[in-house]
């Protein structure tokens, strides 16, 4: 893989650096022109966010938890890296439940993590890099343990009780508390209702029980969240991710979900053992719109004034199709998310070219220009290798996945430790798991132990994660001897490089910087191909083998001739763009001559 000299030096001219951003109460740069002004709203339309699990990044204080502190020492990696943001889950207090998404202070952070000051310091640290931070935002439930809910559950007269989902059981009595009042699920398993006998009624959890659903239709807890992002937002945060938005309404009526059938009639069942449902009363409801607008209008007064930039709003948006992506950005003149993740692309979980090849021609065409967020992989999944690898070629695999990432159109999103290709580590014993979906599902589901392990950044012991004989909060895999960022930093040949260099490319290279997008050799069922073009700037081409043979593809549509921008090591520069060979899983990119 290489850049050519020459490109690196018109890509260098054209680049723009923006003046470090600062954060509410620090001086504005005065003298900002107005093209950069609008280059900084716009920065998040091309940019690469870096999903950190703080829990498992870095370790400062030698617990064996990862913290704000060891984020803050890493910044210059994230720099090298190239990204322009850091979105981090969540920091708050919590009784660590669901490590983090349990939240019962939404405006501290949790001492596990560090202070106050500390993320202050993170933050201006972050800005002096031009990283911006982002915030993980759970609006859909609290923890059990926050104030509103035992206020909620002290008595039926509290005035916290309508901030959360009450409601009676069905053929309740005296000594008796009857059965739930639907048969609606939690995603973790089991009813999403939760008896209470102190005030003898059923409250609605969609994930673990210690994880109560607010009642959005209540306006005080839209109040509620509006002065937590203010909180949040004059502290300088770059925007939010937004947790499990699509959750956050129910059907009033209490309706059941259907039972989902396979072909032959019989009812799903579940690694939790239930039926599964559709969650048709449970999921996706219109009324999360309304919420979203009203949040994004909210945290747009905050814009200009205060921070020379877009806050930006990420939804966590697992949605059925295209249509119902297109609805979360919300229209012009009541705009939404500017980023919800496009999870119809990065969680196909199959190399199959021709659902790729559909997939991102709508984000292409049927989002009505609208920038899609690419996603391939989080906290909550087995990593790429255990999705997409075929237990042969997986690095080849993982360098198709990352090409598929950040050469497509708009923005990216990747998680911590998929730049060096660390690997799914599930646990071997049901003893050993920590996340509690995974002691209820096991064996079927071990839970998300797996994807969460400790970042590796080095062979020394505890990976230079944590400190020599510190019992980390998950075990170190045991591929942090090779696969770790150390290693990765000087090799030409490693992941690292590979990520590092498609990053670079994604935002020096004007056709993939701001091309539109369209497929090539679309019938080939073995390559996915298509050409990046961009008005009065030479059109790049990138095709990668979606399989494990030799082949080539004809490209010849988008020019007879290109540079090559970077290739799979071993690959082979195309004498012409009618043959360009691929070796298996093998990446080409080429910049086309006039
Ligand atoms: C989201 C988070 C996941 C969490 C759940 C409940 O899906 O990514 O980790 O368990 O919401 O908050």
């Amino acid at each position: 893989m290489r850049i050519p000299r020459s490109l690196v030096a018109i890509v260098a001219a054209l680049v723009f650096t923006a003046a470090p951003f600062v954060a509410q109460g620090q001086a504005a740069t005065s003298h900002t022109s107005t093209s950069a002004a609008t280059s900084e709203q716009n920065w998040w339309k091309n940019a690469v966010f870096y999903e950190i699990y703080p829990r498992s990044f870095q370790d400062s204080n030698g617990d064996g938890i990862g913290d704000l502190n060891g984020i803050t020492s890493r910044l210059d990696y994230l720099k090298s890296l190239g990204i322009n943001a850091i979105w981090l889950t969540p920091i708050y207090p919590s009784p660590q439940v669901d490590f983090g998404y349990d939240i019962s202070d939404y405006e501290a952070i949790d001492p596990q993590y560090g202070t106050m000051a500390d993320f202050d310091h993170l933050i201006a640290e972050a800005n002096k890099r031009h990283i911006r931070v982002l915030m993980d935002m759970v609006m859909n439930h609290t923890s059990d343990q926050h104030q509103w809910f035992i206020q909620s559950r002290s008595s039926r007269n509290n005035p916290y009780r309508d901030w959360y989902m009450w409601h009676d059981g069905k053929g309740e009595t005296a000594t008796s508390k009857g059965e739930p009042p639907n048969n609606w699920q939690s995603l973790f398993g089991h009813s999403a209702w939760q008896w209470d006998p102190k005030t003898r009624q059923y409250y609605y959890h969609r994930f673990y029980i210690q994880q109560p659903d607010l009642n959005w239709n209540n306006p005080k807890v839209r109040q509620a969240f509006k002065d937590i992002l203010a909180f949040w937002l004059k502290r300088g945060v770059g925007g939010f991710r937004f947790d499990a938005i699509t959750a956050l309404f129910e059907d009033p009526q209490l309706r059941n979900d259907d039972v989902v059938k396979d072909k032959n009639g019989k009812p799903i069942i579940n690694a939790f053992g239930d039926s599964q449902l559709d969650s048709k009363f449970t999921d996706n409801l219109p009324e999360v719109h309304d919420v979203m607008a009203e949040m994004r209008a909210f945290t747009n007064t905050f814009d200009s004034n205060h921070f020379p930039g877009s806050r930006v709003l990420i939804g966590e948006t697992y949605l059925p199709n295209i249509a119902e992506l297109r609805k979360q950005y919300g229209s012009a003149a009541n705009p939404e998310f500017q980023l919800p993740m496009d999870t119809q692309i990065g969680f196909i979980n199959k190399l199959d070219v021709a659902t790729f090849r559909n997939r991102i021609d709508d984000a292409e065409t049927k989002l009505d220009g609208q920038v899609p967020l690419i996603v391939f992989d989080n906290h909550d999944n087995p990593r790429i290798d255990a999705r997409y690898g075929d237990g042969v070629h997986n690095t080849a695999i993982e360098r198709v996945i990352a090409t598929i990432l950040f050469a497509s159109r708009g923005a990216s999103l990747f998680y911590n430790g998929d730049e060096i290709g660390m690997k799914t580590t599930p646990p071997t014993r049901k003893q050993d798991v920590k996340d509690p979906v995974g002691i209820t599902g096991w064996p079927k589901n071990k839970g998300r132990d797996g994807e969460r392990t400790p970042m590796q950044w080095s062979d020394a012991p505890n990976a230079g994660f944590s400190s020599p004989g510190v019992k980390t909060w998950l075990p170190i895999p045991p591929s942090y001897t090779t696969v770790n960022v150390a290693a990765e930093e000087h090799n030409k040949n490693s992941m690292l490089d590979w990520y590092k260099t498609l990053i670079h490319l994604k935002q020096s290279v004007p056709a993939l910087e701001i091309g539109k997008e369209t497929m090539l050799a679309t019938s080939s069922n073995t390559v996915l191909s298509w050409q990046r073009t961009a008005p009065g700037e030479p059109a790049v081409v990138v095709a990668v083998n979606f399989t494990a043979s030799p082949q080539k593809v004809d490209l010849s549509a988008a020019g007879s001739k290109a540079e090559t921008l970077l290739k799979s090591p071993e690959g082979v520069d195309p004498a012409s763009l009618q043959h360009v060979e691929l070796k298996p899983f093998g990446v080409y990119i080429g910049q086309v001559k006039p």
